[in-house]
């Protein structure tokens, strides 16, 4: 079982901040320790770059660099050679859609995605229908985000390639199926893809049990440094994917000509000086989730949601949004009140939340509203937390939220 007393010490962050409530944890994360010193190391000990100098310095980084891809086969099931690591989700996503564009996807084929999607699997399939002819088309959802088998099985057709989806929801903390979607992509010779920002750092995630293609996640959301995140492939499938940045570090010859000879997957895919000390950083983070354990991770969470839930419901002045998800953000409004309003009043309170659309904008031919309050939990909340959430929330009324501002 998870200590959350314990947990909490190693985040400075709560001795800096003792009356701040951070439920934004869906936007980022809290930084223990000893990522704070792995990042910090590399400023004090000494900078060098990352496979291109013979002088020790530059050895110890590459011995480090490279083992944070031990650390994510550990926390995925899968081998290092199948880490890539990118700028964040965003990056990865892209990664993935204009690397299938190239080699994988023709005109005319279909990546079947949700209403429900982050603007990161979602964009970039709407730029590949406006330059490339590959259309993308909508599994249903219910009224909470939920994808149900039957309806992706309706969806599926001889001109799908590739299924895309979140495995929980940024918004509505909907958990797909992914292992059932896999089964029915792959029966159908099509690719199984997920955006794993908002799962991967809050339970397990076998990705060979799942029989995941490509995964896609953060680091930064997950008690890692900023500007650090992952992709998951299969490794012949990251082999066969075409990279989108080319340069230094990517490559094994290029000639005058023209040719080019790429190194093989993960390094085509990490062009440039990398982000050293964040994958470094990264690793950490991933070695720290896991002497937690992901299982107790998922299971304090679970439990504290369940708590959450269930103080929401006893508020008679909010609309809540998705009641019934056992994972992921708690998403409301309070009625008659702007969303950034009630962030504000929130933040008035010491607070935090995000309010607006969460940069899932077509999320409101789902729910029917474009803005909503969001509390996102991590691991190292506490009912404590939400009680007080639950009185300040409670008070919240149109008067109260616009008056903040007077
Ligand atoms: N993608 C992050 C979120 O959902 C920033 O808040």
């Amino acid at each position: 079982m998870l200590d959350v007393n314990k947990v909490r010490k190693d985040f400075p962050f709560f001795t800096s901040n003792p009356d701040l409530i951070y439920f934004d944890n869906g936007a980022t994360t809290q930084k223990p320790q000893c990522v704070i010193d792995a990042v910090s190391e590399f400023y004090t000990m000494g900078a060098a770059n990352v496979h291109r100098g013979d002088y020790p310095l530059s050895l110890h980084w590459d011995a480090l660099y490279d083992k944070t891809r031990e650390s994510f086969a550990k926390l995925l099931n899968c081998q290092a050679n199948e880490i890539v690591y990118t700028a964040g989700s965003t990056h990865s996503m892209n990664q993935i859609a204009y690397g299938l564009q190239r080699n994988f996807l023709k005109p005319g084929d279909v990546v079947l995605i949700t209403e429900n999607e982050h603007a990161s699997n979602v964009m970039p399939w709407f730029r590949m229908r406006q330059e490339s002819g590959i259309q993308y088309e909508y599994i249903p959802v219910d009224k909470q985000g939920n994808i149900h088998m039957e309806d992706a099985k309706k969806a599926m057709h001889a001109g799908v390639k590739a299924i895309a989806v979140a495995g929980v929801t940024n918004v509505l903390g909907a958990k797909q199926p992914l292992k059932e979607l896999a089964a029915l992509a792959h029966e159908n010779g099509a690719l199984m893809i997920v955006d794993g920002a908002q799962s991967v750092p809050h339970g397990p995630t076998d990705v060979q049990d799942l029989d995941i293609d490509f995964l896609g996640f953060s680091g930064h959301k997950m008690g890692g440094p900023g500007g650090t995140g992952i992709i998951y492939g299969k490794y012949d499938l990251l082999q066969k994917m075409e990279p989108v940045f080319l340069g230094g570090g990517m490559n094994a010859r290029f000639e005058a000509c023209g040719d080019m000879l790429y190194q093989e997957a993960p390094e085509k895919f990490e062009a440039g000086t990398p982000n050293i000390e964040g994958v470094i950083g990264l690793g950490r983070a991933a070695e720290y989730l896991l002497s937690l354990g992901m299982e107790n991770i998922e299971a304090y969470e679970k439990d504290l949601r369940a708590y959450f839930a269930e103080r929401m419901k006893e508020l008679d002045n909010v609309d809540f949004y998705n009641p019934d998800n056992a994972y992921g953000p708690i998403a409301f409004n309070v009625k008659d009140v702007f969303a950034q309003d009630t962030g504000s009043y929130l933040a008035a309170n010491n607070i935090c939340v995000r309010s607006g659309n969460h940069c899932a904008k077509i999320l409101h031919e789902v729910i029917g509203t474009d803005s909503t309050v969001r509390a996102s939990l991590y691991f190292y909340n506490t009912k404590e937390e939400v009680d007080r959430f639950i009185e300040v929330t409670k008070e919240i009324t149109l008067e109260k939220a616009v008056g903040i501002f007077f």
